[in-house]
């Protein structure tokens, strides 16, 4: 499933970058993000998954690279959502699915797919984690 989600995304984000750049605000991390945003990455996550899935069955490197990149980039503003809500369950975790998801990328560069998945496997143990804790009602 593939949706044309960027443009959702940066149509929402634009003003807070925009009101942040004139706070002279050194780092996009520093944004705060609203929980619309936050679910639109967990969903395009999602899709990511799906994507990564699918170039293993067709034993696609190329796209299974960039499913694993674009997976490490939304978890790492998922921790910088986190960062800015201080919760530390949530960075603990955002951290931990980001780094296994910059593992698998390294191992789908070098062509290991079986490296790669056995870390797509322990993101994915990190994303149940961090969804058994509901920290959206907290
Ligand atoms: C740091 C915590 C955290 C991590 C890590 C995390 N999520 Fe989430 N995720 C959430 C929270 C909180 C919600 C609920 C958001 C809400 O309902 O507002 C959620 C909701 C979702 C949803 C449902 C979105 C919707 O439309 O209701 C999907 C799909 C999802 N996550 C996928 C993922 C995937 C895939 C990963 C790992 C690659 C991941 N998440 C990692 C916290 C996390």
């Amino acid at each position: 499933m593939r949706r044309p989600t960027m443009p959702a995304f940066v149509l929402l984000a634009a003003p807070t970058m925009l009101a942040m750049t004139l706070a002279g605000a050194p780092r996009v991390a520093a944004q705060a993000p609203d929980a619309a945003v936050h679910r639109q990455w967990m969903n395009d996550a999602s899709d990511a998954q799906e994507d990564y899935r699918f170039a293993v069955t067709d034993k696609d490197q190329k796209s299974a690279v960039e499913a694993l990149g674009k997976l490490e980039s939304f978890m790492a503003r998922t921790e910088d959502y986190w960062t800015a809500r201080k919760s530390a369950d949530g960075i603990r975790l955002a951290k931990a699915a980001r780094a296994s998801a910059a593992q698998a990328a390294t191992a789908a560069k070098r062509g290991d797919l079986a490296a790669a998945s056995t870390a797509f496997d322990a993101m994915g143990a990190s994303c149940n984690t961090c969804h058994e804790l509901h920290l959206e009602k907290r």
